[in-house]
């Protein structure tokens, strides 16, 4: 009795979720995209960075190897997010170039990852530019209000942390 009722339950939990999320793919991918996809991309293009303002300048660079395995690993899950995105529920009713700009992100993010792996900061600072390119062409093309193009820059205040 008691493994069949924990089965529905599990069932209803993972049916719930889905009917949540609605079933307009922009709905679901407006959510992975403030969810999942920018606080990701976030973490690595923190991890370096050069700074100049009235203090002079300076860098921040991943100071120890835990860093810069975060650094790979937001790269590695970037990687899987672009995957993702080639999904049906997130590629449904888009033009066949979401898979490439989706294939884009995956390309980007392996060389993030490299570039990572390699402990490199110039190497990281380029693939960042890189990826926030691909996350731009996207955007052009498939954000309903690309207010500005900047992922980074969110004026919406329910993305804004
Ligand atoms: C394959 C296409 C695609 C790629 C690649 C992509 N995005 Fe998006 N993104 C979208 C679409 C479509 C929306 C608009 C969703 C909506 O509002 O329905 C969006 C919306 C967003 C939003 C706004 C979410 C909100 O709450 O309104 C952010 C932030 C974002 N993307 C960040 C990124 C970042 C950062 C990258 C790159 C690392 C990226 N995206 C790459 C398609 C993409």
């Amino acid at each position: 009795m008691h493994w069949k009722l924990g089965s529905v339950m599990i069932f209803c939990l993972a049916s719930c979720t889905a009917s949540d999320q609605g079933d307009a793919p922009q709905a679901s991918t407006k959510g992975m995209m403030a969810d999942h996809v920018q606080p990701t991309a976030e973490v690595y293009w923190n991890a370096v960075q050069y700074i100049s303002d009235a203090n002079g300048s300076r860098e921040i660079i991943p100071e120890n190897e835990a860093e810069w395995q975060r650094t790979a690993q937001a790269a590695q899950k970037l990687k899987q997010l672009g995957e993702d995105l080639k999904l049906t529920k997130y590629a449904a009713n888009k033009g066949t170039d979401w898979k490439d700009f989706a294939q884009g992100l995956v390309d980007a993010a392996g060389q993030a990852e490299q570039a990572a792996q390699a402990h490199s900061p110039e190497k990281v600072l380029e693939a960042g530019g890189i990826l926030y390119n691909v996350c731009s062409a996207c955007h052009e093309v498939y954000m309903p209000a690309p207010g500005g193009l900047a992922p980074t820059d969110q004026s919406n205040p329910i993305t804004s942390e």
